[in-house]
């Protein structure tokens, strides 16, 4: 995408400066800015952009019906919006990414540092949580709710990961 120019949001300051870092190493500054703002309320108008993807922040909100109304609003109409989050996978791939989870991403933590350790904890109930909250099905009928068309979802290793798409109506 030669000529396009994309706007990043995150809540987190520190998030913000690390990104920042690297898009001048890779000196894409002048084509990719980073705001300060909160997927509830973004800093931008509407239909202002041809896409919008978001990573890894469903989770983290308290209203993702809401949250995704205003994630469709800045998009055009028949512009694409998109999503990747973690999964849980099905069958005997379950025991496995439990075992992960709970023994092995703590460990991995706890060999840096406890804060790291706490990191490791964090992920496995986060993801559990979210989808026992929100099943799939329900999730792409917020999307559709939020306004969002031909929704499509593909799971990603072995369930693991889940990824999301649809266009702005
Ligand atoms: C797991 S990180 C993912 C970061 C990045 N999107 C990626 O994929 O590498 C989750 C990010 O979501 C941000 N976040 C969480 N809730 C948010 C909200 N309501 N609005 C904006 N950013 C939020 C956090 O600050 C954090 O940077």
């Amino acid at each position: 995408m030669p000529d396009r120019t994309v706007v990043g949001v995150d809540q987190s300051p520190e998030m913000l400066a690390a990104g920042r870092e690297r898009v001048a190493a890779a000196g894409l500054a002048e084509r990719i800015e980073l705001r300060d703002g909160r997927a509830e309320a973004l800093p931008v108008g509407d239909g202002e952009f041809d896409a919008l993807t978001f990573t890894y922040l469903l989770r983290y909100v308290d209203d993702p019906a809401a949250t995704l109304h205003e994630l469709a609003r800045p998009v055009r109409s028949g512009g694409v919006v998109a999503m990747q989050e973690f999964g849980l996978p099905h069958g005997l791939w379950r025991p496995l990414w439990e075992l992960y989870v709970r023994v092995g991403l703590p460990a991995a933590g706890a060999v840096v540092s406890p804060g790291w350790r706490e990191v490791g904890s964090f992920l496995g109930p986060s993801i559990r949580g979210f989808w026992s909250r929100l099943p799939e099905s329900r999730l792409l009928d917020l999307w559709r709710d939020a306004g969002i068309e031909d929704v499509e979802a593909r799971r990603m290793s072995v369930g693991g990961g889940i990824v999301v798409w649809g266009r702005r109506a």
